[in-house]
């Protein structure tokens, strides 16, 4: 069994840099399949879903160069297979964008219904009525999707009925190749989906208005292959540092970030008591006192983003009266409050809405990272814990986060990675 044990109590000092957006990064690699050629990525974060994803690809014919860590060379020039097993992509959500990359080049798909975060119901309503608008046949069945084409795919006007990261970035990828113009309306606007747009604009892809409400995207024949593309910095981790610098009353500068993105989870580390200080690409946030509470209600960008509120839950969990956040993204996204209660926190969740009554200190206690940002929340609840807090379940922590021991070592953290020696074989 793995585990991290997070000693605490911690003040983080330092500096930090952030690695390549994992929500960028699961869309810019299957994106890669629109081009019969090579694409060279860089900044691309060292995370388990970044290397599953790379295992799916190599599964359908493409090659990967490995320059570094970080950097990758794709060559799907010989990509011959549509057809991703339920083993690959059950792992995570993203593999649903297979769909959308495929569908323009091959006539039929079919992929294993993906995985995931247990976050509550994650239905694929939208994407599936993207790729039907788009002339797309798709049947979900036997734990499978599958789509097919009996002639090239036709722009379209599409109107979401909810505001979806996924349906977003798979109907501009499937109609990247399509014949003729395609609209999308209520779409979503969060920074992945620009970087995606700019990395198919890149390869001479026609698509307007990424970044807004509505997207339009004329179709073209074919993308030129890539010299080189940057993915741009985690908004996510990025957030995750900044409210472990104020939870823990220190003073951390976060080197390569976009503090634009950064907007909503300022605006409330502000309102928390913390002074944020915005430079080009980087953020410093200090703390010296107890944080004021707060109340937090998630939203699709430019609102506050549900994959910061376990995070942020600390410093209500901390706060000097009684805060309270509502929900509104995933259903199920409050499992972690319990973990806290473990470790001394007063929080009642009921449906979409927690309050929380802030308590002086936490005290360690065994935890379990429920999914990939709860797993963040637990380490900052250990940063700002008395004693040794376990924090079971890590590979969810793993999937989205690159080097995070390291980092936060480097702010003064002490962290361990434990691996029971009976897992080992
Ligand atoms: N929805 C539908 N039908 C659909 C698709 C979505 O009803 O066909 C609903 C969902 O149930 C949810 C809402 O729309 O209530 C938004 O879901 P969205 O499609 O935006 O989520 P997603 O694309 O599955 C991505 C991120 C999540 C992040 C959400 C919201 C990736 C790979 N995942 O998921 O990230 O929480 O957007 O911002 O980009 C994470 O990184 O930890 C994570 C969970």
């Amino acid at each position: 069994m793995e585990k991290f044990v997070v000693h605490g109590p911690c003040r983080l000092e330092g500096e930090v840099t952030i690695s390549g957006a994992k929500n960028a990064a699961v869309a810019i690699l299957p994106a890669t399949l629109l081009v019969k050629g090579k694409c060279h990525l860089e900044n691309v974060p060292d995370i388990s879903d970044i290397r599953a994803y790379c295992k799916i690809l190599e599964s359908l014919g493409s090659k990967i160069e490995y320059i570094s860590n970080n950097e990758l060379i794709i060559d799907n020039t010989d990509v011959n297979s549509a057809i991703a097993s339920y083993e690959l992509t059950s792992k995570f959500r993203a593999s649903y964008y297979l769909i959308g990359a495929l569908i323009g080049r091959f006539d039929k798909v079919q992929i294993g219904l993906p995985g995931g975060c247990k976050l509550g119901a994650r239905p694929i309503d939208q994407h599936i009525k993207a790729f039907k608008k788009l002339g797309a046949k798709v049947i979900v069945r036997n734990g499978n999707v599958y789509a097919s084409k009996t002639e090239p795919l036709k722009g379209s006007n599409i109107f979401f009925d909810v505001v979806s990261v996924g349906s977003t970035m798979n109907a501009i990828l499937a109609a990247t190749l399509s014949e003729g113009v395609t609209t999308i309306e209520n779409v979503a606007k969060e920074p992945h989906i620009v970087d995606l747009a700019n990395f198919l604009n890149s390869m001479g892809a026609k698509i307007k208005g990424a970044g807004t409400d509505t997207i339009k995207i004329t179709g073209v024949k074919e993308l030129r292959q890539k010299s080189s593309y940057s993915i741009i910095p985690d908004q996510i981790e990025t957030g995750t540092f900044m409210v472990a610098a104020a939870a823990t009353k220190g003073d951390v500068l976060i080197k390569n970030c976009i503090p634009k993105h950064m907007e909503p989870i300022t605006a409330k580390l502000i309102e928390a008591g913390a002074t944020v200080e915005e430079f080009e690409s980087s953020i410093r946030v200090t703390m010296d006192k107890r944080p004021t509470s707060i109340s937090i209600k998630t939203m699709p960008y430019p609102g506050f983003p549900t994959d910061m509120q376990p995070q942020t839950s600390l410093l209500l969990t901390i706060g000097d009266s009684t805060g309270t956040i509502v929900e509104t993204i995933w259903e199920s996204r409050f499992q972690y409050t319990d973990e806290l209660a473990k470790m001394g926190a007063d929080i009642s969740a009921h449906g979409s809405t927690a309050i929380f009554k802030g308590v002086e200190k936490l005290y360690a206690a065994p935890v379990r990272a429920h999914d990939l940002r709860a797993g963040a929340a637990m380490i900052i609840a250990g940063l700002i814990a008395e004693g040794d807090t376990e924090v079971y379940d890590i590979h969810h922590i793993l999937r989205g986060y690159e080097n995070i021991v390291g980092k936060f070592a480097n702010l003064g953290a002490k962290i361990d990675y434990v691996k029971t020696e009976d897992d080992e074989e």
